[in-house]
């Protein structure tokens, strides 16, 4: 009692503390909830030492570690008067911790005004380009991060991808980003968040990607489409013209986009200083009625020399380029719409078909991942890995059990291309290679040679499914996985107990279970055949 009291007279001797009203979508535009007025996103990309774009274009994959931008208060409060002086209403972050308190930043940033949109990746949990897939252990690293932050009613939203699909022959895994989409939509609608957090993809700038990217994501049951779309953008480099830039072309291909998109990265830096004199451009009459804004990149300095400032512990300098941002961004003056007299017209997009620059179909869409169906599905096998094979040998064992006939893997299986997916492929890479041993053992009439793999495999005492796991491996179509899972996943993902000890390993799911395919097509003709027939 006694401490509720202080904190009560502490709030108060703080005064109220500031709320922002929650952002909102309606057709291709962002409003402020509480009054119709147009928003638009005067951004700036804000994590240290994570290369999250830029030139290189490499939002996913690092083996460092990452500093959660929200959850030092020192470095929040350090930085903010600069966000504050650049008029900064949007900070966009690339990776988090779900499991640290955010509360202190994003009071702060509230208090200055200042939006979140977030993305749910870590650099070691996310989904891959070359190997894609949708599983339950990037499943359980998303909801981790909607759940810690759909709290505070300055979160716009959050992006499921950044930079994922990069190539023609990389297209297939914007099928899993969409899978993604979906499912996180439908879990902020399950756990009855916010109805107003968004979910967006942030792309890459690729002339032969970009048209069936922004079509794919947007097209079909409204459900599983994205709901906003960010375009890391660096065609303005040094003295160009809406023209000659590229953003006149840009503008043009999203006049009649359904959705709001936005530069989720801008900034050119090979002319330096920066000057930013597209910043007016964006914000002006030419462009204002198709993009919400942008987001500059970056906030600090590092040494891919994006930074508007330069941090030494609680010091804060500028550099040149921020005293140029910041003369432009003064006078960015949208003149935006009310909400109440805007009537959408645009209609989404059609879906593209598949040919040889777009391979991933548009239905069906990967499944759902359900640890509680992994777990069930576990329980209910005769054969399963053995706990002490290292998760390196994964693939290798992949290749060879994959390779010893053809329906052995058809319930781990997972390609875009064709639209089939295994109801197993949603599991961890270990309860995928368990499903697949214990396949081969039963097509081995459960002689015990077959659940060896020397020494990898190992003979259990399968429980009959009951329950819940009864409904849901039956309709995985019981040990094949041959069958479509209609349940969706209970509330509480986080219980799951076969994703916990695969996530950190989950670096390696999405390689291993990727890779049984090419190891396989080294071990033999037979074997390709085999597979192809399989998927
Ligand atoms: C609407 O509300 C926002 C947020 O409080 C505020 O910034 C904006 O100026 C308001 N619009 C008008 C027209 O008053
Ligand atoms: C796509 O092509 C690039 C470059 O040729 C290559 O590095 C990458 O591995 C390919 N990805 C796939 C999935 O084949
Ligand atoms: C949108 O415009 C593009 C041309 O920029 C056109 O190909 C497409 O059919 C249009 N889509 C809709 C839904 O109007
Ligand atoms: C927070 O940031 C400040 C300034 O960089 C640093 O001195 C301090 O150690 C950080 N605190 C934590 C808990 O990381
Ligand atoms: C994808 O885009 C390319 C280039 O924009 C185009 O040639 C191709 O036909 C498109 N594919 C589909 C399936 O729309
Ligand atoms: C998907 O299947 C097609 C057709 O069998 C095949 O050409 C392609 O390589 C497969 N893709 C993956 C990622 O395995």
């Amino acid at each position: 009692m006694l401490f509720r009291g202080v904190a009560a007279a502490l709030l108060l001797l703080k005064g109220t503390l500031a709320t922002v009203p929650p952002i909102e979508i309606k057709g291709s535009k962002f409003f402020y909830s509480n009054n119709g007025t147009e928003f638009y996103i005067r951004g700036i990309a804000y994590q240290e030492g994570y290369s999250g774009g830029g030139a290189t274009g490499t939002g996913q994959t690092s083996d460092a570690g990452y500093v959660d931008p929200l959850f030092n208060i020192t470095t929040c409060e350090r930085d903010i008067p600069y966000l504050t002086q650049l008029r900064t209403n949007v900070i966009r972050t690339y990776t988090v911790d779900p499991t640290e308190n955010h509360d202190a930043c994003m009071q702060a940033l509230a208090d200055a005004g200042i939006y979140v949109i977030t993305d749910l990746a870590s650099p070691d949990i996310s989904i891959e380009a070359n190997s894609p897939v949708w599983t339950v252990d990037i499943y359980d690293r998303y909801t981790a991060v909607v759940d810690a932050f759909q709290k505070y009613d300055n979160v716009i939203g959050f992006f499921v991808g950044n930079e994922v699909v990069n190539r023609p022959n990389q297209t297939d895994a914007a099928a899993f980003v969409k899978a993604a989409a979906r499912d996180i939509k439908s879990y902020i609608k399950d756990k009855s968040y916010r109805s107003s957090l968004s979910i967006g993809y942030a792309t890459t700038d690729q002339s032969d990607i970009r048209d069936n990217l922004s079509d794919y994501l947007n097209c079909g049951d409204q459900s599983d489409a994205i709901d906003f779309f960010g375009y890391n953008i660096y065609e303005w480099c040094g003295d160009q013209t809406y023209q000659s830039s590229g953003y006149e072309a840009r503008t043009e291909e999203y006049r009649n986009y359904s959705i709001p998109v936005f530069f989720s990265e801008y900034g050119c830096n090979t002319v330096k200083p920066r000057k930013f004199t597209d910043v007016p451009v964006l914000f002006g009459p030419q462009m204002d009625d198709v993009w919400s804004g942008g987001i500059v990149y970056m906030y600090f300095e590092t040494q891919n020399d994006y930074g508007l400032v330069s941090v030494d512990g609680n010091s804060v300098s500028t550099e040149v380029d921020f005293g140029y941002y910041s003369k432009e961004i003064q006078s960015a003056t949208p003149s935006g719409t009310n909400s109440a007299s805007y009537s959408p017209t645009n209609s989404p997009r059609a879906c593209p078909t598949v040919d040889d620059s777009w391979i991933a179909k548009s239905s069906p869409l990967p499944p759902t991942p359900n640890s509680q169906l992994c777990s069930c599905m576990v329980s209910s096998l005769s054969c399963v890995v053995s706990d002490s094979v290292d998760s390196t040998k994964y693939s290798d064992l992949f290749g060879e059990v994959c390779g010893y006939g053809a329906d052995i893997c058809e319930g781990i299986a997972h390609n875009a291309t064709t639209g089939t997916y295994g109801a197993y492929s949603v599991c961890s890479s270990k309860d995928q290679l368990s499903q697949a041993f214990n396949r081969y053992y039963v097509s081995q009439g459960k002689s015990s040679s077959a659940c060896d793999f020397k020494g990898s495999a190992k003979v259990q005492s399968a429980s009959s499914p009951s329950g819940d796991c009864k409904a849901l491996v039956s309709q995985a179509g019981g040990t094949a996985g041959t069958g479509t899972v209609t349940s969706n996943p209970t509330a509480t993902s986080a219980s799951s107990s076969t994703s916990k000890g695969a996530a950190a390993s989950l670096g390696g799911s999405a390689v291993f279970v990727n890779s049984w395919l090419s190891m396989a097509s080294l071990v033999g003709a037979v074997v390709t055949g085999v597979l192809m027939m399989a998927l």
